[in-house]
Order: C-alpha cells, then structure tokens, then sequence
C-alpha cells in the first residue's frame, strides 16, 4: 500500500490556506494525503476558511481526515509536514510595517527595508513556537517555511535551532523561472536548469540552460532588456506587481550578465519607489480590500449555502512546489529547488555563516547544496551589506538590544542616515508593543 501523508498547515486562517489544499487535492496522486489539519492561533478568523475546506472537502475528497484547531497538541501530534505561512500581527502590523517608513520619505515593504525588519523582529518567535511544537509532538517531522520574512526567519532558526529539520523556501523564484520559461518558448520551470546566488527576495540568476544543455540567457536576457518580466494572460496580478514586474527591466539594467530578482528594486530604486508610493495606501490596503475580502467572501457563502459547488474556490497552481518539496523527502526524488540555507563555502567568495538563496538537491535526509562559486563584486558588495543586516536583527532580537537593531536599520540600503533610522525605530517600538521583545 502506498503511504499516505498528515499535514498541518500552520497559519491555517492565512488567505492563501484555501489555494493551497485545494492545491493539495489536485497533486493527491502524486503525494497522497491521509489528513490536513489547520492550526491558527486565531480561532474566530480560522474557522471561516477551514469550515469553507471542510465543505470542499467532504464533497470533493471524502477519504481525507480533516480538521482544525487551536490547540497546538491537537494540531501537531503524529504529523508528517508542517506547511507554515504564519504573519505574526496579521495585515494590521503589516500596514504600520509599510506606513511608518513611508512617513519619513522610506520604503515601506512587507520584507523589505525597514517594514521587513520589524516583520522580522515579530515574526521570529512564532515561526520558533510552532517549530517548538513540531518537535515536541512529532520529532520526526518536517518545517516547510515560507512565513516571511523568509531571510530573517532562515538566520534565526539556522542560528537557534541548527539541528531541526526546517526547510525555508520562497516563491518568488518559481514564479519568475515559469515566466522565464515562457519567453524561452518552454512549457515549464522544470525544463530549466539554472544557477543563481543570492539572500532571500535579494539574488541573481547567473545561468540558465535548458535539458539539453543549450544556454536560454541570451534570449531571456534580451527579453527581459527590453520589457521587463511578461505577465501572462491568465496570471492575475494587481497593478503594484504589474509594475514590479514591468520595472524588472530597469534593475536589470545595472548588470545585464545576470538577471535579478524582483524584489532588488526596492534596494536598488529605494526612493524612487518610495515617493511612487501612497502614504495613507499601500501595498498592505490593497491586499485587505482585494485578496483578503474576496477569500474570505468566498468563504463565508460556501458556509452559507452549505456547499462548494459554484464556488469560486481554485488552486494556487503555482503552489505545486509546495507538494514537490515534501515529495523531494518523502519519496527521495532528489529533485532542485531553490532554498535559503548556510552558505558554508557553496559562494566561495561570500560569507561562510550566511544563509544564502541557491539551488540544491533535496531527497530523504534533507538537502545537499550546489556550488555557485565566485560571485562579482557588484552582487557580494550588495548581499554583503543585506546579510549584515539580517544578522544584526537577529541579534538584536536574541540580546534585546537596541543599539543592534538601530545599526540594522542604518546599515539597510534603503535607510539613508542613522537619524531617519532612529526616529523609524522609535515608532516602530511603540507600535510593536505586543510583538517585539523589549530593547535595552
Ligand atoms: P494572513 O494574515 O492572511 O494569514 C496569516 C495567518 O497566520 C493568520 O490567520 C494569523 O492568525 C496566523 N498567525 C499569526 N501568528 C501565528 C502564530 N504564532 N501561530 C499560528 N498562527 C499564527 O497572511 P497571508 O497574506 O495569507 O500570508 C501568510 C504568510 O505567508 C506571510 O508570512 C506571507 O509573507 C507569507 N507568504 C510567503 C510566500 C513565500 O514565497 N515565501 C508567499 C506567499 C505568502
Ligand atoms: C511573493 C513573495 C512572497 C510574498 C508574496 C505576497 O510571492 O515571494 O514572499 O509574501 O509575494 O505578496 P502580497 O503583497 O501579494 O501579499
Ligand atoms: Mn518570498
């Protein structure tokens, strides 16, 4: 008999938990699923999207087990995976995360720059406690990560928790490599094999070939000079990843032998962005008057008419790396997959203690990476700045210090003097009362 898996998706209440068992449901032939249990420590907000599953499921899936709660025993006992997209302080802490910045003239971005480092500082200790409870019910188990913010989470658990079998991963990447494929006239991501060396939401692709081995830069490169990332018709995006997709030509620009990652527009435009942006209405606005009511209305008339059928409920299709992940170790496919881990040498010319965004090869014992080698100066000046940045946020978060987090801000190339960064940090203090450790 094939095995069949138990999954808890930690931040059960999160927008994106619908698209991802549903997601689930699709890929069961090739990752059988025996339960999904949702754990949200938000009982009222996770039982409108876990009682829409549980309607989706009993009508679509009858054979699957599921269940929710917010009992972390419950939750997490003689479990095979925890998918985790946890937001410690939910969109109310994310829209202060983008607004306070932007009241000073600096970005305001949920993982990037200031907003990215006071997710950071909240996000820590949840990702730890529910990688605290995977351990203590279920040992065997395994973390897939994709909380944000992804870079900080990875250093603070590579640093507090070097042993436990957490994989941080981000999205971003596969959705760029599918566009990429695209302008390269291929079907999909998996007929590339790239190269790439970075930090989370801050990397390089420096190769691409296809099977055969045939070099796909010149032509994506030349694409991508001219117009930026594509967005295909049926991808549905509002108009602020319009434009980062668009702008991608621009970062692109200032090093046309490697193709970057979208999110280097902020570091490298960071005031030109930021003016470009609405102090009373950002990115963190537009999510909860556009993908969270429309989740969460779905919702409510699946509750409502006590069925799915004509619901508007769909997969997150893109999410299938999710499933390829935990299939990579429950059934050795020693599949490639982009993950943040120690650089340990894999960039020979970088940061030894780093966790570094490369690809590796991931199979039943967990994932052995693929050396990138030297990287160019332009890169290691920026990455190195950016990692010393997320180190001192983790320390700052471990020591309870002030003056760690006040040069994490200053040091971040968004930040332009120790004044802007000291008056951010003192508001940021004041709105993450609940979240923050205390600074001294
Ligand atoms: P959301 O606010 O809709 O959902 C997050 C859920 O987490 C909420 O229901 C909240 O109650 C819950 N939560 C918060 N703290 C918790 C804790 N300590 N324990 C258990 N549950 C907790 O947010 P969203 O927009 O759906 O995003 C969810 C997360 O996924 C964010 O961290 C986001 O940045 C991340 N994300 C990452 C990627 C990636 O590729 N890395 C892609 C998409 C989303
Ligand atoms: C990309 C990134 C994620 C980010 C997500 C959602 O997929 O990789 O890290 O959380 O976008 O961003 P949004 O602004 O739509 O909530
Ligand atoms: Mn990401």
């Amino acid at each position: 008999m094939t095995q069949k898996y138990t999954i808890t998706v930690a931040g059960g209440g999160s927008t994106f938990t619908p698209g991802i068992v549903l997601m689930l449901l699709k890929e069961s032939s090739r990752f059988p699923i025996r339960k999904i249990m949702l754990y949200d420590n938000d009982p009222e907000r996770q039982k409108i999207i876990a009682e829409a599953c549980g309607i989706y499921l009993r009508e679509n899936a009858p054979e699957i087990e599921f269940g929710y709660t917010d009992d972390p025993k419950e939750a997490f006992t003689g479990i095979d995976f925890v998918l985790a997209h946890i937001r410690v302080g939910k969109y109310a802490m994310r829209e202060k995360d983008e607004k306070i910045p932007l009241k000073y003239g600096v970005v305001g971005q949920e993982t990037c720059g200031p907003g990215g480092i006071a997710y950071g500082m909240r996000s820590i200790g949840g990702v730890l406690e529910i990688l605290n409870y995977m351990e203590a019910y279920s040992p065997d188990a395994w973390m897939l990560n994709y909380s944000n913010p992804a870079a900080i989470v990875a250093e603070a658990t590579n640093r507090l928790r070097p042993d436990s079998k957490i994989l941080n991963i981000c999205d971003m990447p596969i959705d760029l490599e599918e566009k990429m494929a695209g302008i390269a006239g291929l079907k999909s991501r998996k007929e590339m094999q790239v190269g790439y060396y970075g930090l989370n939401h801050f990397g390089w692709w420096h190769q691409i070939y296809d099977k055969a081995g045939n070099d796909l830069m010149p032509v994506i490169r030349a694409y991508i000079a001219e117009n930026g990332f594509p967005v295909s018709a049926e991808q549905q995006v509002d108009d602020s990843w319009a434009h980062t997709f668009k702008m991608a030509r621009e970062v692109y620009a200032i090093d046309p032998e490697t193709i970057p990652n979208t999110y280097l527009k902020y570091y490298l435009f960071p005031y030109e962005i930021a003016a470009g942006l609405d102090p009373e209405y950002t990115r963190a606005n537009e999510v909860m008057d556009g993908r969270e009511k429309k989740v969460f209305s779905v919702c409510r008339e699946i509750i409502e008419k006590g069925t799915s059928s004509g619901s508007n409920f769909e997969a997150d299709a893109h999410a299938t790396y999710i499933v390829d992940l935990a299939r990579a170790i429950a059934e050795n496919t020693q599949e490639r997959f982009l993950l943040i881990v120690p650089n340990e040498g894999a960039i020979e010319n970088f940061e030894r203690t780093a966790m570094v965004e490369i690809p590796c090869i991931v199979g039943k014992n967990g994932y052995e990476k693929i050396c990138q080698g030297k990287i160019p100066r332009f890169q290691k000046g920026m990455m190195e700045q950016q990692v010393n940045v997320e180190k001192l946020v983790v320390d700052a978060w471990i020591e309870g210090s002030y003056q760690k987090l006040w040069q994490a801000l200053t040091l971040s190339k968004t930040v332009p003097s120790a004044a802007a960064a000291k008056v951010i940090l003192d508001e940021f203090i004041q709105a993450n009362e609940d979240y923050w450790p205390e600074l001294t």
